[in-house]
């Protein structure tokens, strides 16, 4: 049987290790970094502090239950729920938006359901982007007829300039320009979501 070569969390090659070697794994498709990788950690601990401090640990209503949106919001789910100083559990739901591969079309379709019941819950729905804010709308609309005992939205980047309807978004790490980008989660065919970093995808690789 094969056996791995395991780490100790004391090896050094993993020690200070905190940046991927990701320069050149998609060589020319970005066209810039957006947000760093830095600026990404850092705003996650200021939003889960904000939202600790809202949704304290000793509430009747259980333990705060975040619902993520697949596929793009995993990564700030995880990175997210991590950063937070209070228990929480994790929800998913994969729904799909997208008509063509750059803009929403407003047509929603649920692929995968919640698991368990919200009813009476403190729900907070992590998303990776708001565009338009079609499919975050619909979204809200559906789990409103859940009967939560509360009902907000945490999003990692908005596009102030995209918006088509209005969603009550209670927290936001960035609002960025109307610019096509990548990475963190978001991808392009399914591409670049490993990237550890937003950036903007070169018009070329778009364009084809
Ligand atoms: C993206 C993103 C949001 C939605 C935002 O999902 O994760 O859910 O689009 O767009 P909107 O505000 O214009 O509706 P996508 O359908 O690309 O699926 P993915 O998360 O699996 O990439």
């Amino acid at each position: 049987m094969y056996h791995g070569d395991a780490h100790t969390p004391d090896d050094d090659a993993c020690r200070g290790a905190d940046r991927y070697p990701d320069a050149d794994l998609y060589s020319g498709d970005i066209a810039s970094v957006l947000v760093t990788e830095e600026q990404i950690r850092c705003r996650i601990a200021e939003l889960a502090q904000q939202v600790a401090a809202d949704f304290p640990a000793e509430q009747d209503k259980g333990e705060l239950l975040l619902v993520g949106v697949l596929k793009g919001a995993v990564m700030f789910m995880t990175d997210f729920a991590r950063a937070l100083p209070i228990p929480v559990q994790l929800e998913f739901m994969a729904v799909s938006s997208y008509g063509s591969a750059t803009s929403s079309s407003g047509v929603v379709r649920i692929l995968k359901g919640l698991d368990r019941d919200i009813t009476d819950r403190n729900v907070l729905v992590v998303e990776d982007i708001i565009d338009s804010g079609l499919t975050l709308s619909w979204l809200l609309r559906n789990l409103a007829t859940r009967h939560p005992a509360t009902l907000e939205v945490c999003t990692l980047l908005r596009k102030p300039d995209a918006i088509q309807i209005d969603v009550p978004v209670r927290y936001i790490g960035f609002d960025i320009p109307r610019e096509f980008v990548v990475g963190y989660g978001l991808d392009y065919g399914e591409r670049y979501r490993d990237l550890p970093y937003i950036g903007t995808l070169a018009p070329e690789v778009y364009a084809d």
